[in-house]
Parts: C-alpha cells; structure tokens; sequence
C-alpha cells in the first residue's frame, strides 16, 4: 500500500515540470542544461552584467524559501470555533508563511481577493523573523509555545543594520506563495505607507509583473491633521493593488454618488436625459484621427495642436447625426462628447484618492472594535470596515467567492465579509490568517484577557456574528407579525472554523530529511500521541488538495469510525483495528455514494493484522477504488 507523502506541495518540481513541458530540449537526464536553455531563448538572455534589477540583502535565500516546503499541519479547534461542521469560513492561527504553504495544494487558483495589511516596518512594530532551517520550531519559541531563551517578539529597529532587507526577506516569499493562491481574475490589496511603499512597488512589480499593477491608492487616513509634526503632517497611507492576469479582472464598479449625478444636466432638453460633456481629443496622435469639423454657427476647428479627435471621421460624422456630440449654446465651441446618465448607471469607476468620509479613518477603525469590545481599545490600528466594504467592492467579488487576509490582526475583513454577506445575502467566504503574536502585559488587551491577537481576532468575529444573529432573529420577529414584508433570506454562514499550525502529526513526516534515519527507530507507531483523528483528517485533506470546508460525515462500520469526506470523494478509516468487515463495508458505501473519484486512506499500523492490510487493497480494487494509501 502506498504512503501519501509527508510535505506540503513541492513548488519548485512543479515549476522545473513547467520548464521541461516548455524546453525539453534544455533538458538532459533530469538535470537543467542552462548552455542549452540560453541557446533556445537566443536573444532573450540578459548578458550584460549591468542590468536594471533590485536586489537586497538576503533576496536569493528568500527566493528559495518560497520554493521550499513546508512539514508542518493544521490541527482543527472545535472548542474555539463556531458552527465547526457547517461553515465555510476559516480562522488559521500560525505564522502565514508556513500556512501559507500549506494551502498552497487546497486553494491554488482559488482565491478571488487577498488583503493584506503588514507591519509597515515603522522601526516600532514587529517584523517576523523566519529561521529557514527550522520555521516551525521557530514560531513555536517566537510565540512562546515551548521554552526558549528571550522568546519575546522583537521589534525591527533602524538600527539593525539590514532595517529595509529583514523586511523585504519576511515579505518576498509570503507574497510569492500568495500570488500561486489567487484565481487568474483575482486581485490583491495590500496595505502599506511611506516607509516601504517604494520597496513593496518593487517586489511587487517583480513577482505579479508591472503591467498587472491596477493602481495606487491613497487612502486619507487621519481624521485631523497633527500640528506637532516636524515636518509634514502625514495623514494617508496607500493601498497598492495588483492582479494575476490585468486582462481576467474586471474592476468592481462604485455606486453612483448625489455629488456625481448633480454633474449632469440637459442642456438641450435631449428625450435620452441628463448627460455631461467630455473632451473629444486625446493625447496618441494618429493622422488618420486629425480632421477638421465644422460647428453648427459654420466655424471650423481642428484639434489642439499635437493631440487629435477620438474617432475616425465617419464615425464622428454618425455621432453628430445621432445629436451626441455638444458644440454649446451657440453651436459655435470646440465639439464635446455628451455621456448620458442612464448609460453610466452601472457605476462610477473608482478614483485613487479615497477621502475619510466616504470609506473612513484611523480613529474610525479603533472606535469600531473598542465598540465591539466593551468599550476596551483592545488593538491598535485596526483598519475601518468601510474601508474593507470598499475593497471588496472593487474587488469584483461574485457571491461565493473566497477572501483571504494573511495578516489579519483583529480580523477587520472577515468583519466586513460577514456585513457584505447580511447586506446582499451573499456567501463569499473568508480565510483569515494570524500569528498568535502575545500581547504587551500593560496593554488593555492583556489586562482584558486576551493574551494573544489572534485571541482578538477570533473574538471580534465571534461577537460580529452575534450581532448579526441578533438582527436576524429581531428581523424575523418582524416578519413573523408582517408577513407582507417577509424576505426571500437565504441561510448566512454565521461560522468560522479554527485551525493551528503545529508540527506534523505523523513522526516520520515531522523530521528534517537529514534526521530521517534517526527517527526511523522511533517510527513503528508513527502517530503522535497527543494527535486526535481529526487532526489526522485534515492534515490529509491538506496533503491531498482537498477544500478545507468540505462537508465531512463520521459514520461506524463495523465498530470502526469512518469519515466520509464530500460525499465519498475520501473516505478515511483511521482507527487502529481494522478488519476486512470494515474494509468491505468501504468497499460497499463507495458504490452507494458513486463519486467520481473515490481516495480511501487507512492508517498504516491501524490492520488488525497483516493479512487484512495485504487483503485490503485487493478488496477495494475490486470495489472500483483505485487509490488507496496509508499514512
Ligand atoms: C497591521 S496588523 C493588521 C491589522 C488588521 N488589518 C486590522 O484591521 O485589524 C498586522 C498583523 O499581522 C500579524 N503578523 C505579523 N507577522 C505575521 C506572521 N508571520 N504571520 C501571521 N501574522 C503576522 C501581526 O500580529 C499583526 O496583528
């Protein structure tokens, strides 16, 4: 019986896949001929050895380690989690650089949106630092789940000599794994201001390439400008948006403001309605494009010099004929292009300046959780959900798509996609990441009781969702007397899912390559004790790609406990005494179920004996399953 394998998706042989489907021919014996892979892209391959690149200190390990795998698992959490069988949502708690690689099987090319907000680097706030010999390990002592000398999170002060590069080493691979994550139309935002702007541009630019940048926003972040600034009193941080593929996303389209419409008039009491006129002549200059027209009072006018008409002199001539083009009162201006409201009903594309009043500021944000909080200002600079409800706007989300934010703090997006999904009725679905990162014992946070964000995080959620159920049930209190006013409700997934990075939970996969035969000898149970089957169960679904939120049924056959995962697409049996009765009665529920495809994993020391192992596989074949392994 084969064993599934022990680590997370393994990017780097994808990738040299990739390479030898395009250039088979720079191939030879599996290795990479680099003479014959320049010769092949001829003159594509940069020889001068003075180039236009951005490098730092460190970039080349941080490169590899977005390749590398990772060993780790996540461990479900019922008791932190809320409606843990039905929903869809997740709240993972770990350093999002190993999370991040563990999804990188279940969500590849699934997510529609990502945001981030990461520490800007101020010199005050923490900055992550990875040990790429041994991540897990480290964010173990980092957060202060195992002893360690000085495990307290340290801060990334200017002075450590490598302030930009320990930065940029923490950000390079994360985004790097995230981009595998989004969907070819998904689009990420990420928050971000003056200290770094320029460098995140530049990786940016280099992992989701330069013609994929949608923009740069600024968003006036402070409520009221600071008098005692020393030079300037900054009050906007920037939201730099990049896509997968510029020419799959299509931008979310803003709701028409009263200010924008009161720009239209009918001027000519044209029966099409109000409309406003715009310039005609644009900035690309083709000859074929540069024509006189005469005005209605008989003058003649020819663009503005160096510019040229937006059209093609017929298709100008049928636009004048249809009374779509403005010369002004007197028919004697420079012609202009009416644009008439109801042919811009779908919304007003959005502007890179966002004011505070339209999507809110700082203080906003602080007020929103500290009202969530019993009035406790429980964490420091968390974003205002209208700024996200914008966001997601943009974003052009459909109604089930998946929202991922990997640095989530106190887990402001997955506020605002569970007010999107109560507004619209939607059931787009998030995915919130968080280090459980210990809060300052002075802080109001500790003294409160959450000894960790990502306590913060799980709890602001917690609360958001009771809020809406209480208005929910107030609703439909409402409609119970009124029924005239009874709505079509669908059901909201008022959930989330809890899940923590740990160390696999199988001994032989928790282990440097290099450790290996050490372990060996310690493998013949190869299950951790404290480790449940649940735990088991999802690092499978891990491993094998499977959707995190798939519907999951546990049922007895043969006194053994089976789950049965998306209506037979898995079936695991990980208990430690099976016999052929449970193997047929696998065999037997697989033809009920009729998936299309059906995977059946067992534990692999969980045979009651060696004949029902080797009999097993025999079985299930002859039950049309294929696929059987153990782990
Ligand atoms: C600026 S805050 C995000 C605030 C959030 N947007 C909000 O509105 O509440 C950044 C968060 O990222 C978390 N963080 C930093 N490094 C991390 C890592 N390696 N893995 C996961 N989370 C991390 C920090 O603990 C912090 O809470």
């Amino acid at each position: 019986m084969e064993k599934i394998p022990g680590t997370s998706k393994d990017l780097l042989a994808v990738n040299i896949d990739n390479l030898k489907q395009l250039f088979p021919e720079a191939f030879t014996e599996d290795k990479i001929d680099f003479e014959a892979l320049k010769e092949v892209l001829g003159e594509y391959v940069e020889t001068d050895r003075e180039r236009y690149a951005f490098t730092w200190a460190g970039k080349q390990q941080a490169r590899r380690e977005a390749q590398k795998v990772s060993i780790g698992t996540l461990r479900p959490c019922k008791e932190e989690s809320v409606n843990f069988d039905t929903t869809e949502n997740l709240y993972i708690e770990g350093d999002n650089l190993e999370v991040l690689k563990l999804l990188q099987k279940s969500y590849h090319n699934k997510i529609k949106m990502i945001y981030i907000d990461p520490p800007y680097n101020t010199g005050k706030d923490f900055v992550y630092k990875d040990n790429y010999h041994d991540n897990l390990q480290n964010y173990k002592a980092l957060t202060g789940q195992v002893d360690s000398e000085g495990n307290r999170l340290s801060t990334n002060s200017e002075s450590s000599g490598r302030f930009h590069s320990n930065w940029l080493n923490m950000m390079y691979p994360r985004l790097k794994l995230a981009r595998n994550l989004l969907k070819d139309d998904g689009v990420i935002f990420i928050s971000i201001d003056d200290n770094e702007v320029h460098n995140l541009r530049k990786i940016c630019d280099e992992i989701f390439g330069e013609e994929n940048l949608v923009g740069n926003v600024i968003w006036e972040r402070a409520f009221a400008p600071k008098n005692d600034a020393k030079y300037i009193s900054n009050s906007h941080d920037y939201i730099s948006i990049y896509t997968k593929k510029i020419d799959s996303f299509k931008i979310g389209k803003l709701e028409r403001t009263q200010e924008a419409n009161n720009r239209y008039t009918n001027l000519d009491n044209d029966p099409r309605g109000i409309w406003a006129s715009d310039n005609l002549t644009v900035k690309t200059y083709s000859e074929a494009y540069d024509y006189e027209i005469t005005t209605p009072s008989g003058k003649v006018v020819k663009p503005t010099n160096g510019r040229c008409w937006f059209t093609n002199i017929d298709k100008m001539q049928e636009l004048i004929d249809d009374n779509r083009i403005w010369f002004g009162k007197d028919g004697n201006n420079m012609p202009r292009l009416k644009r008439f409201l109801v042919d811009v009903q779908s919304g007003m594309v959005p502007i890179s300046i966002w004011y505070n009043k339209d999507v809110g500021h700082n203080q906003q944000g602080r007020q929103e959780v500290k009202r969530l909080f019993d009035d406790k200002g429980v964490f420091d600079g968390p974003k205002p959900v209208c700024l996200l409800l914008r966001i997601l706007q943009i974003a052009n989300l459909s109604q089930n798509d998946i929202i991922l934010d990997f640095f989530s703090g106190s887990s402001t997006t997955a506020h605002a996609v569970l007010e999107l999904n109560k507004e619209d009725k939607g059931n787009r679905k998030f995915i919130m990441v968080q280090l459980p990162e210990p809060t300052d014992d002075k802080s109001e946070a500790f003294k409160a009781g959450y000894k960790t964000i990502a306590e913060i995080g799980k709890e602001r959620i917690r609360r958001v969702i009771k809020t809406i159920s209480n208005d929910k049930n107030e609703q439909m209190k409402i409609e119970e007397t009124n029924p005239d006013i009874s709505t079509n409700r669908s059901e909201l997934d008022l959930g989330f899912k809890v899940l923590k990075l740990d160390s696999s939970n199988i001994k032989a996969w928790d282990t440097q390559p290099e450790e290996l035969e050490e372990n060996l000898l310690d493998i013949i149970d190869n299950i951790k004790e404290d480790r449940t089957e649940e735990d088991i169960l999802y690092e499978i679904l891990l491993k094998y790609g499977f959707d995190l939120t798939l519907p999951i049924e546990q049922i007895t056959i043969a006194g053994n406990n089976i789950y049965n995962v998306d209506s037979g697409a898995l079936i695991c049996s990980l208990s430690d005494n099976i016999s052929l009765e449970t193997v047929e009665g696998i065999g037997q529920l697989k033809v009920k179920l009729n998936p299309e495809n059906c995977r059946v994993v067992f534990r692999d020391n969980g045979f009651r004996s060696d004949v029902v192992k080797t009999n097993a596989m025999h079985v299930l074949t002859g039950y049309g399953i294929e696929e059987v392994r153990s782990i």
